[in-house]
């Protein structure tokens, strides 16, 4: 008696090996970071962009303190990106926009 489909079994196994290497990759896909808009940085939040990065100067008397003056968020946004006077500037590649929205409004509001 001859065999209808020789080979079947090889080509099982072959499926069997391409879908568990499409599982390994989409597995590792799911687990990999965001990507960052802009390239930028990504914050978790505006709090701790305030806490690790504007705190040190705006927590210690170096500069005046911004909280609770419900500041604009756009004239926060601008002193950030553009300084004034000792006040450095922050580029986007260390505060992205994204961040950098959620601090003005967080530091606005708080
Ligand atoms: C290296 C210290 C330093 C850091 C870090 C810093 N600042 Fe400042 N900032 C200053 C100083 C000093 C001034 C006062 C500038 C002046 O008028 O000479 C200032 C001024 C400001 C002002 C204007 C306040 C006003 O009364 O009009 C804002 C808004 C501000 N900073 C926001 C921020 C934010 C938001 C961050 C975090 C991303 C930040 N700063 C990080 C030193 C710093």
């Amino acid at each position: 008696m001859r065999k209808t489909a020789p080979g079947a079994g090889a080509i099982g196994f072959m499926l069997v090996i391409v879908i568990a290497i499409a599982a390994a990759t989409m597995t590792k896909a799911a687990f990999a970071a965001p990507p960052a808009p802009n390239g930028g940085f990504v914050w978790k939040d505006g709090p701790e962009v305030y806490t690790k990065v504007c705190g040190y100067c705006h927590e210690q008397g170096v500069g005046p303190v911004i909280r609770g003056r419900a500041l604009p968020p756009v004239y926060i946004r601008n002193v950030v990106r553009n300084g004034s006077r000792a006040m450095p500037s922050f580029r986007i590649a260390e505060i992205d926009d994204e961040s950098l929205t959620k601090l003005a409004e967080y530091i606005s509001a708080n």
